[in-house]
């Protein structure tokens, strides 16, 4: 078989196409990437010796570029999309075209190139946000109240993957994770800013009071579901992707703190960021049942593997901060 991943040089891209080689040596897998900041060729540079992989820089909304890259394949995993909240504040045009005309691009080669099967990777963010202390958890069928360019983009997204299901009966599946976390994020994201901070002697800086809430996976687990999703996901259905970490972002701070022996001497609180949301939840039960995923990582083990492969990598994360900046 042969499997198109579309971001595969960003963060979660290149470990499922890392998951996907291991799990899956008979089949031949391509990357289709812009190489944006947030792509990254080294990330992918121990699979380029691999003769199964390939790798096709490609800009999504380019429509040519797209079906050369994507004629022939079995199978197409979409993840290419701008992902920051900082930055779709900064400037939302990017995420617009990337991530609702991109995906329509893409979604119409797949239709004329009459690709057998097409997973779309999408966020928790699309549903808006829950309060602290309600019980609630969003499921498949919670109403999407998306608050922000990145979630509203996304959303869009989503969207246009099931009218290309119900209207052209194009071979779909769709996924909404949590936050993840693992190798090769960048450091704009909360867990690697915060222990690419302390590796480098500064602080780790966080929103308001610290107290909202994201629901934590670690990527691996987030790339096998995505793996059972398109193995035995029914066609036209969405699944919902939580290990079910919740935590405070204080809390995950202060956990990174404690496994490199400091204190909230090395917290600085900063401004808020504008709409942020208080609390994502899911409830992923049809993936558990129908599936029968469930992760393997807990928070701490899979946190403590992650500031492992941080320290281990130095140069990678540090090439990422000088080539982009990061975003806070
Ligand atoms: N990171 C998370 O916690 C999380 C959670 C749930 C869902 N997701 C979704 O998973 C996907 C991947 O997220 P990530 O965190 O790995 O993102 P990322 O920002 O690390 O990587 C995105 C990749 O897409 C590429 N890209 C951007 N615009 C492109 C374009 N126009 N054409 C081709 N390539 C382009 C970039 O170069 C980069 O390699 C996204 O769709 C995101 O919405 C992420």
């Amino acid at each position: 078989m042969k499997v198109v991943i579309t971001g595969g040089a960003g963060f979660i891209g290149s470990n499922l196409a890392r998951y996907w080689r291991g799990h899956h040596p008979d089949d031949a897998v391509v990357v289709l990437d812009a190489l944006t900041y947030a792509g990254h060729r080294e990330s992918i540079r121990d699979l380029e010796s691999d003769g199964s992989f390939r790798f096709a820089r490609a800009d999504l909304r380019d429509a040519s570029q797209v079906r050369a890259t994507i004629q022939g394949t079995d199978l197409v995993i979409h993840l290419a999309a701008e992902t920051h909240n900082d930055r779709a504040i900064a400037d939302p045009m990017p995420f617009v075209r990337t991530n609702v005309e991109g995906t329509a691009v893409l979604l119409e080669a797949v239709r004329q190139l009459e690709i057998p099967r097409f997973h779309h990777v999408s966020t928790d963010e699309v549903f808006g946000s829950l309060e602290l202390d309600s019980p609630d958890r969003f499921d498949e069928s919670s109403p999407y109240r998306p608050r922000g360019p990145y979630s509203a983009s996304k959303a869009a997204g989503d969207h246009l993957v099931r009218a290309w299901h119900e209207t052209y009966g194009l071979p779909v599946t769709l996924s909404n994770c949590s936050n993840n976390f693992g190798p090769y994020q960048h450091p704009e994201k909360l867990i690697p800013l915060a222990i690419t901070r302390l590796l480098t002697g500064g602080k780790i800086p966080v929103y308001g009071d610290g107290r909202n809430v994201r629901d934590w996976i670690h990527v691996d687990d987030h790339c096998r579901a995505i793996d059972a999703v398109c193995a035995r996901g029914k066609l036209g259905s969405t699944y919902l992707v939580s290990a079910g970490w919740e935590l405070p972002n204080l809390e995950v701070v202060q956990r990174i703190l404690r496994q490199f022996g400091k204190g909230s001497e090395s917290i600085e609180f900063v401004r808020d960021r504008p709409g942020h949301d208080r609390r994502y939840a899911l409830d992923s039960r049809r993936l558990r049942e129908e599936l029968d995923w469930r992760p393997v990582h807990t928070f701490d083990d899979g946190l403590a593997a992650t500031i492992d492969w941080y320290r281990a990598n130095e140069g990678w994360w540090r090439t990422m901060i000088s080539t982009a900046g990061a975003a806070r």
